[in-house]
């Protein structure tokens, strides 16, 4: 007997090939994320769940009895939108698909940096609009990028990534919060240096970029407090997750010239943006797209399936996280 599968939205047609041929997989034809009651129900009658960011799975979904759910294959390396407490107390084991959309999320990061600070987005809305009146030396001035000062809060593999790109490619110093110490090769090949505090890191940076996980712990790290101690020239840049920024500090801070931008992939509630971030001309708002290339998705959905297969073969699952 196959193990019972569901996928929670459409994936790459080649891996969702390879599920229906391994699995007795059921697919999202239509893509339409599902209840929380549907959400319930199917811990019920799968195996496993293949879910995504997109999904909710707060511990009301977690049954208390009946439960046929032994995995959770995340789709994407950031597993906040999962009550891990609620899995491992049901013995449920939880995996993700860290590595392969390193590179992709730091190049959307670095082009939110680029966009904001180059004025971009403002650019490529004035000349749809057909208001562009031709070249002059005071149109649309923005800020230099090359040999700024990047702050990068979170330094794993992504916060890493994106040094790598401002250091060697902008030369950009590179300064960097982590709750461990990293002291590494590649950190010090970039003279990259560790502070103390997050606010260490905020008041001395040009640019901050956030690459520290979601979830409760880093919620609203970046608050009204802290945004006050960032540069009035400098500008906020985060792929992580929406939740890790009060989005109503930000807007203040935005409207009173606290800083100078935001560069934003991710939002609190998504898909809804607050109208405050929409109604900015210095914010670079996309919707959520660091993985979106054909390479990572597709790498990221193979992630899914080996972990999927292990567990299923009864090896131990290369990326589990519970
Ligand atoms: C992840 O993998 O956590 C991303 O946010 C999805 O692109």
């Amino acid at each position: 007997m196959k193990p019972r599968v569901i996928v929670t939205r459409r994936w790459p047609a080649k891996v969702e090939r390879i599920l229906v041929e391994r699995f007795d997989a059921v697919l999202n034809e239509d893509d339409v994320p599902l209840t929380a009651a549907e959400l319930a129900t199917a811990f019920q009658t799968y195996d496993a769940i293949l879910p995504t960011v997109s999904d909710r799975l707060p511990a009301s979904v977690f049954p208390s009895d009946r439960c046929r759910t032994r995995l959770l294959a995340n789709f994407g390396v950031g597993f906040s939108h999962i009550d891990v407490a609620a899995a491992r107390e049901r013995g449920i084991a939880v995996t993700n698909t860290p590595g392969v959309l390193t590179d992709c999320t730091a190049d959307i990061a670095m082009s939110l940096l680029l966009s904001v600070a180059r004025r971009a987005g403002e650019g490529e809305r004035q000349l749809r609009a057909g208001a562009w009146k031709g070249w002059c030396p005071t149109h649309l001035i923005g800020t230099k990028v090359s040999g700024k000062k990047l702050g990068i809060i979170g330094m794993g593999r992504i916060g890493k990534a994106m040094a790598r790109r401002a250091h060697f490619g902008f030369g950009m110093d590179v300064v960097f919060y982590n709750r461990s110490k990293v002291d590494d090769d590649e950190t010090l090949s970039m003279s990259a240096r560790q502070l103390p505090s997050i606010e260490a890191v905020l008041a001395e940076s040009d640019f901050v970029s956030l690459h520290c996980p979601g979830g409760a712990e880093n919620k609203h790290l970046i608050d009204e407090a802290r945004l006050s101690i960032m540069k009035p020239s400098a500008f906020l840049i985060n792929t992580a997750r929406g939740d890790v920024v009060d989005e109503t500090a930000l807007i203040r801070a935005l409207d009173r010239g606290t800083i100078a931008g935001a560069g934003l992939d991710v939002y609190a509630e998504e898909p809804a943006v607050p109208r405050g971030l929409l109604e900015q001309e210095n914010v670079v708002l996309l919707p959520h797209l660091g993985s979106a290339t054909a390479e990572t998705r597709e790498a990221m959905g193979m992630k899914a399936l080996d972990n999927l297969i292990a567990f299923f073969e009864g090896k131990s699952a290369p990326d589990r996280v519970v």
